[in-house]
């Protein structure tokens, strides 16, 4: 609570007249004889009220006011007037924001209440600041906690999102090791995948999805029997038709979760053919899902140009060609031709 109060008059005698009008109990007093004293003491001590003879030497009441609010705001200010000049001051207390006035000579009560009024609104105006700067601080440490919560959830997101593309990576060669197959498989195809998804002009985000999601087409293959797998001669009826389960198997794999929808879609539907003649469900045209119609041309491509343990590589050329002949057959002719103009080398960076 502000207590301190400066009074100001270049009559020692007025000076007097007013302390001993106070309570020295209630008021932390100071005073001083000229403006240029009281400014001083004004620079040195926080003011709660300040009252000012009108008439000074130097500089006149309203002139010194107006400097004390230059040096401190909060400090109320009241003008000390001579009676029968009080209407000269209103109009430069309105002038100068001055708080009010007290003409001499005043009587104990009117000063008192004055001086109480004033006080009151001096540690109103402390009590605000202070509250706008706890608040100010506050707020500056909630915006800091903001940022650095922001940043740390971004870090934590960054994280599990690695950890889970990671996670997937291992699914999808470990699938491929069962298959004899080297993990630079996936990484083509995701490539390839891409290069296509980007020829056709999709978004960003589904792109990188489908691109992703394509490494794990084959997952269903954990579920066949290595017999049927590595089997070197041709596949039995009944083994083929569980060889073409991996479809159904991967699907399954991938659970029900909305996050592996697109790898769903991938796994059951990648060797569906544009003519129906497909598996596991003979979807025919563009009723198979776009991402499995493009994994599915990623996916024959490399393995014609891969080296397998029961084959050569095609060279690419006779690949291309031979795709091409299956247009609209197998695939999905927009698909095709946007691979078939394709750089394919740049597919062939694995990471
Ligand atoms: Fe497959």
């Amino acid at each position: 609570m502000n207590k301190a109060l400066l009074l100001v008059d270049d009559e020692p005698c007025v000076l007097k007249s007013l302390c001993r009008a106070l309570s020295t109990a209630e008021y932390n007093l100071f005073t001083a004889e000229s403006a240029a004293e009281a400014l001083e003491i004004v620079k040195q001590h926080d003011i709660g009220v300040v009252i000012s003879d009108m008439k000074m030497p130097e500089m006149d009441g309203i002139a010194f006011l107006e400097a004390v609010a230059k040096i401190s705001a909060d400090t109320v200010r009241i003008l000390l007037t001579a009676y029968g000049s009080h209407e000269s001051a209103i109009a430069a207390i309105n002038r100068s924001h001055i708080f009010g006035y007290l003409t001499k000579p005043w009587t104990a009560e009117n000063l008192q209440a004055t001086l109480a009024k004033a006080f009151r609104h001096a540690n109103l105006i402390r009590e605000n600041k202070r509250l706008q700067e706890l608040t100010n601080r506050q707020n500056e440490q909630l915006r800091f906690i903001n940022e650095n919560l922001e940043k740390l959830v971004q870090e934590r997101t960054t994280q599990l999102e690695e950890a889970v593309k990671e996670g997937i990576e291992m699914l999808a060669l470990a699938a491929e090791a069962k298959d004899d197959i080297t993990g630079e498989h996936i990484y083509r195809i995701s490539n390839l995948t891409r290069d296509i998804c980007l020829a056709l002009g999709m978004d960003e985000t589904e792109v990188e999805q489908i691109a992703f999601f394509s490494i794990i087409h084959d997952i269903g293959k954990v579920h066949i029997p290595d017999s049927i797998l590595k089997k070197p001669g041709p596949l039995t009826d009944e083994e083929w038709a569980i060889m073409q389960d991996h479809t159904r198997a991967g699907e399954k794999i991938l659970g029900r979760k909305p996050f592996y929808r697109t790898a769903r879609l991938i796994a059951r539907s990648h060797h569906e053919k544009w003519d129906g003649s497909g598996y596991p469900d003979g979807l025919r045209g563009e009723t198979i899902p776009l991402a499995a119609r493009i994994v599915a041309v990623a996916d024959v491509f490399d393995s014609l140009t891969s080296a397998r343990p029961y084959k050569k590589p095609w060279p690419e050329a006779e690949a291309l060609s031979y795709m091409e002949s299956l247009k609209g057959i197998h695939f999905d002719p927009r698909v095709l031709e946007v691979f078939l103009a394709l750089d394919k080398s740049t597919s062939a960076n694995i990471p």
